[in-house]
């Protein structure tokens, strides 16, 4: 793995649970990239507090899902469509990706590329024959491009997403914005559609809200720290929020009581009517760029 260290700026290390993550440390920001799901778990512009939320009660070992960060959800998204027994949210998040390559770019971002490829795991669950390549690249904005390709005869129709959690000091003091007049699938309420009203999204209890056909980009602002997560993307129709409140929390062992205060996910993703219909041999990219003000 050391053959991709970059130095002064990026090295692979061993990290709890007997995995393996990437720390990268600039002028512009510090971020953890693990190789299982290709998984950013922190990033941090200098300055900055952490913009990532990650669990203190989050299970580090090899295939579990991390608590935290940047989840990669492919190639399905919540529970299977087709009902049949599988992991929730697809199985990319907790395997093991490869490590194309890394590279120093002209102004000092660090960017490292992943590539997941079918393997016996992936077969059993009737997937063979794709290719995924996700890039990320940390500086003052955390910059993150998912690239799925069709390699089998047949059509390929799947969901993703970038389950973003960020860190915000209060989740009273915080809102959503970039959202209004969308339709979204409230899945506290039956999957019952719904359309958001001329407001922001706020949480005062569980939210679990897929928002379809949108392109927008989101901002999650914070009254209390006083600064705004400015989310922008593409190849992206659907943005999913969610945070699951008190009781969904405790029933979580991999989160801590009191997480539900210090999270909101904003989700960049495809998912749901958004799922991604690819002809053979065709690709698509979705990317989205983090900031903060
Ligand atoms: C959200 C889903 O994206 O992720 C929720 O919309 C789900 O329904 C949440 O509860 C967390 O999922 P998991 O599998 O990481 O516990």
């Amino acid at each position: 793995m050391s053959r991709f260290d970059i130095p002064n700026a990026l090295r692979f290390e061993d990290a709890p649970g007997g995995l393996v993550r990437a720390v990268i440390s600039t002028a512009a920001a510090e971020a953890d990239v693990y190789l299982q799901g290709a998984h950013v778990t922190h990033w941090t512009p200098r300055g900055q507090r952490p913009v990532l939320f990650v669990s203190s009660k989050s299970r580090f070992a090899p295939g579990k899902a991390i608590r935290g960060g940047v989840p990669v959800i492919f190639p399905w998204f919540g529970a299977r469509g087709d009902g049949s027994p599988s992991p929730a949210h697809g199985f990319a998040r907790n395997m093991g990706w490869a490590i194309e390559g890394t590279k120093l770019h002209n102004g000092g971002n660090v960017e490292i590329t992943f590539s997941l490829a079918p393997n016996d795991a992936t077969r059993e669950f009737g997937y063979a024959a794709f290719h995924v390549c996700f890039s990320v690249t940390v500086g003052t904005e955390l910059e993150m491009e998912l690239e799925t390709r069709n390699d089998a005869k047949e059509p390929l129709t799947y969901e993703e997403a970038l389950h973003t959690y960020f860190a915000i000091a209060d989740i009273h003091r915080a809102s959503v914005s970039g959202l209004t007049g969308t339709t979204y699938v409230d899945k506290t309420d039956g999957f019952k559609r719904k359309k958001l009203g001329n407001e922001s999204v706020r949480i005062a209890k569980e939210t679990d809200q897929v928002h379809l056909s949108t392109k927008a980009t989101c901002v999650v602002h914070d009254l209390v720290w006083n600064r705004r997560i400015i989310v922008e993307k593409s190849g992206s129709d659907s943005t999913v929020v969610w945070n699951p409140w008190i009781d969904k929390t405790k029933g979580m062992s991999d989160m801590a009581p009191d997480d539900w205060k210090e999270m909101i996910c904003v989700e960049t993703a495809n998912a749901a009517d958004n799922a991604v219909h690819l002809s053979p041999g065709a690709s698509h990219k979705l990317t989205a760029s983090i900031r903060v003000e």
